[in-house]
């Protein structure tokens, strides 16, 4: 399988050429995905997969549309992750379930699964350090409180993004 996953990750590095930064985000997604899911109920390969391929979209939708917006991520993003895998030989119902999960990834609600959770707490595992301002512990721990789907990336979060002292 890891084999697998090295050639999946290879090909979303391909793709993304010399954009550093998203390939770099894709990597941090999946490396949270691969953390959640030692305490967390997913299929590895699925998860892994689509952790690596979840914003493969945000290139058609910056060339089509010159935006990056989730939705336009989410609908450009499925058509290039399935030529990909089924390049590299997976199966329907695989790339069938990757694509579902990268078609609402910024949506929660619309896909509900294990593997979905662990993908939408992989990627707020990255963005909560990226995009939010957590200097106020308060603020910081409603904020995990409420976003993430498992108890895991919860305990993650605080451990990566509070200073210790809880309570
Ligand atoms: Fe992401």
């Amino acid at each position: 399988m890891e084999e697998r996953i090295a050639k999946i990750r290879a090909a979303m590095e391909e793709y993304f050429g010399e954009d550093r930064r998203r390939i770099s985000h894709a990597l941090r997604v999946t490396e949270f995905a691969g953390q959640l899911l030692t305490h967390e109920p997913g299929d590895r390969e699925l998860v892994l997969a689509t952790a690596l391929l979840h914003d493969i979209g945000i290139r058609e939708a910056e060339r089509k549309f010159g935006s990056s917006a989730g939705n336009l991520q989410e609908q450009e993003g499925p058509p290039v992750a399935r030529e990909m895998l089924s390049r590299l030989g997976y199966d329907e119902p695989f790339i069938a379930e990757v694509c579902a999960i990268i078609a609402s990834h910024h949506s929660p609600g619309e896909v509900e699964s294990d593997n979905f959770r662990v993908i939408w707490d992989a990627d707020w595992l990255v963005n909560l350090g990226d995009e939010c301002d957590l200097t106020d512990q308060a603020n910081a721990q409603r904020l995990m409180e409420k976003t993430f789907m498992t108890a895991t990336g919860r305990r993650i979060a605080e451990e990566t993004y509070c200073s210790g002292q809880k309570g």
